[in-house]
């Protein structure tokens, strides 16, 4: 080539939540049977979609409207009906023009950080969740600039940490919050979410709030949205039907601007959003119109009260399995259906191993863990290899903490108690190899 083709940026552009899959399915064409914990898609672990919601898309399918372009900025009806439900939260209030549809939240992050001053930093949650750390990242050229959510204190925020990052790199113009917490399943509380107002208010910066997982709480949780707490701070909140219905196959979320009027830059920046997605026309029409049947049935909260059950009811099993292994941090999770569990400082060691009894596949997790980037991801291959359960090293998400990720979304109890029990199992073993 005349020209270096990659951007400086591209090297930030990774997602390990999908590359172990890559080892797996190696694995797999060994003969091992994979458990998969890696993967937040609750259709894949056999979550059922009820009928009457599938009978609300059958009906819309029916309607030829569905099959064109809808508006740049989404399908009007269905705007003007989710304005109506952020404003009857007696917070921020909006209209249907501060709302952008995007082909899913995949694509509305990518689009914000593209469109940020080179020199404009977003700080993030570490752990963070790779795609918006990611995305982020490759924006800026640079690795990403996080706070600490912290292990020994509930996966709460770190706001002193939060505070001094802001108030010594002057480069940072918004705060990002994934509120429930992808990959910890922390609830942030309302204090701490008034704070954070409270701090972008003093140094004039948005927040960015990822609340795809607004809805998912359970065991006496409750997460407050954005436009709850935001009062006169500029904000966009980040919204989708990928987990809740749920329908990650429709590649529909869109995102609420509170508070444009308060700040021309920030007004400036939304109005781009909505420049770029009218550049490629529209997104998909289609799951769009959905939205106001399906979010105003009266079986939708039933629906979703009922699954949040469930998973909560999978958070205490696992939180019986693995809570009192003295060599973890362990947090009961409140939100979401992600978990991540962290070893103690020098617990992990470049000699412990699992045993493997098949000796093709031993001699590949041999190899593999030869050139690991850190000692969790050792731990994982080792899983991985001895007992088939798929997770991710928690290093991946931007965090110097050790240890994994795992999903809470495996529907037969008694499985799930099989999982983690040898899940443990294997962390006592690995421990103790050396
Ligand atoms: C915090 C968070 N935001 C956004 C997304 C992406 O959602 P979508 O399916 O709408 O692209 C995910 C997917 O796992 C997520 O966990």
């Amino acid at each position: 080539m005349r020209l270096k083709l990659l951007s400086d940026g591209a090297k930030e552009l990774s997602y390990e939540i999908r590359e172990i899959v890559k080892k797996a399915n190696q694995l797999e064409a060994l003969g091992l049977t994979i458990h998969w914990e890696n993967i937040g898609d609750p259709i894949q672990k056999k979550t059922q979609v009820p009928t009457w919601i599938k009978d609300i898309v059958t009906k819309i399918v029916q309607d030829n409207c569905s099959y064109g372009y809808c508006p740049s900025k989404g399908v009007l009806s269905t705007r003007e009906f989710l304005a109506k439900e952020t404003n009857a939260l007696g917070g921020a209030q909006i209209s249907a023009e501060d709302i952008l549809f995007f082909n899913g939240l995949g694509d509305a992050i990518a689009t914000i950080y593209s469109l940020l001053a080179l020199t404009t930093r977003i700080i993030g949650p570490s752990p963070a969740y790779s795609t918006h750390s990611s995305a982020e990242a490759a924006h800026a050229h640079s690795a990403p600039i996080t706070y600490m959510l912290d292990p020994k204190n509930h996966w709460y925020p770190d706001l002193e940490d939060l505070e001094n990052k802001i108030k010594y790199n002057p480069n940072i113009g918004g705060i990002l919050i994934i509120n429930p917490d992808n990959p910890t399943g922390m609830v942030y509380p309302l204090e701490d979410l008034k704070k954070i107002v409270e701090i972008a208010r003093k140094y004039k910066l948005f927040i960015i709030s990822d609340e795809i997982y607004n809805k998912i709480v359970y065991n006496g949780a409750r997460a407050y949205a954005l436009a709850e707490v935001i009062e006169d701070v500029p904000g966009i909140a980040l919204k989708g039907i990928s987990k809740e219905y749920p329908w990650p196959g429709s590649r529909c979320g869109w995102a609420e601007y509170y508070n444009r009027d308060k700040d021309e830059h920030f007004d400036a920046f939304c109005r781009s959003l909505d420049n770029a997605k009218m550049i490629e026309v529209c997104s998909t029409t289609m799951p769009q119109m959905t939205i106001p049947f399906v979010f105003s049935d009266p079986r939708y909260t039933e629906h979703r009260q009922n699954l949040n059950k469930k998973i909560g009811h999978r958070s205490s099993i696992i939180n019986e399995i693995l809570s009192d292994v003295p060599e973890l941090y362990f947090n009961p999770t409140y939100g979401a259906f992600y978990n991540t569990i962290t070893f103690k400082e020098g617990v992990l060691n470049e000699r412990q191993s699992l045993p493997i009894e098949n000796p093709e596949i031993r001699a590949k997790v041999e190899k593999w863990v030869e050139n690991v980037p850190s000692l969790d991801y050792r731990f994982v291959y080792y899983l991985l290899g001895a007992t088939g359960i798929c997770v991710v090293p928690s290093s991946s998400f931007c965090s110097d903490l050790q240890g994994f990720r795992i999903t809470l979304l495996e529907e037969n109890d008694e499985t799930l108690r099989e999982i983690f029990t040898k899940l443990r199992d294997a962390i006592k073993t690995f421990i103790q190899s050396a």
